[in-house]
């Protein structure tokens, strides 16, 4: 499997991607990194491990359609045949979505379908895990449709949520398993397990 990572931020996420890839945990290759900001860390990240990079973002294109033209065309060129959203803050083109049907997955730092949706990203979503009391937390791993974090299920993974947690400590507790729960979930793509049925989908055993 060719993956295209997107991503807007550091690239945590990317490295567990690109450590799995090295230690023969993950079947697959990077083949593109892909950024809507010219200074995210990943992108460096990307340069120091040899994965071609992209900077790709809408403000450079005068229609949405020649914005969307331009990624899909990249991302042919890259070979890529499934993309990673690892902590990217836009919305993917919707000719992208339809061209990558069901071969597109993201990461969410909760528990969806609860505190996901737009505006619902980085400390906002730990914000309101807290502030609703909720004794878990955890991540999501979510194919992608046409709305922000409402695609079936993929993967989920638990983790408390402490009586004396901060926005940032409960991120750091949710990012370790994000880093375990990605590659895990992209093996089980790259090796045709994922099952999806309408609203539903899972990983076979
Ligand atoms: C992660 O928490 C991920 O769940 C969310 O954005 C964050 C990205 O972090 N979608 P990083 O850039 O991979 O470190």
């Amino acid at each position: 499997m060719n993956i295209a990572v997107f991503a807007s931020g550091g690239g945590s996420n990317f490295q567990a991607i690109l450590d799995a890839i090295r230690l023969g945990a993950l079947p697959a290759r990077a083949c593109l990194l892909l950024s809507n900001l010219s200074d995210a860390g990943a992108l460096n990240l990307a340069r120091e491990r040899g994965v071609p990079t992209l900077y790709c973002s809408r403000k450079h294109y005068a229609s949405d359609q020649a914005f969307a033209d331009a990624m899909l065309s990249s991302l042919r060129s890259s070979g890529a045949d499934f993309i990673a959203l690892a902590g990217y803050l836009k919305r993917v083109p919707t000719p992208v979505v339809a061209a990558f049907r069901d071969r597109i997955s993201n990461i969410h730092p909760a528990l969806l379908p609860s505190f996901g949706g737009h505006g619902m990203f980085g400390h906002h979503v730990h914000e309101a895990v807290i502030a609703s009391g909720a004794k878990v937390s955890g991540a999501t791993v979510h194919l992608v449709d046409e709305e922000y974090d409402r695609g079936p299920i993929v993967a989920q993974r638990c983790v408390p949520v402490l009586p004396n947690d901060t926005p940032d400590t409960l991120a750091e507790r949710v990012l370790v398993i994000e880093h375990e729960l990605y590659p895990m979930t992209l093996k089980a793509f790259s090796e045709g397990r994922v099952r999806i049925d309408g609203r539903r989908a899972w990983i076979a055993v």
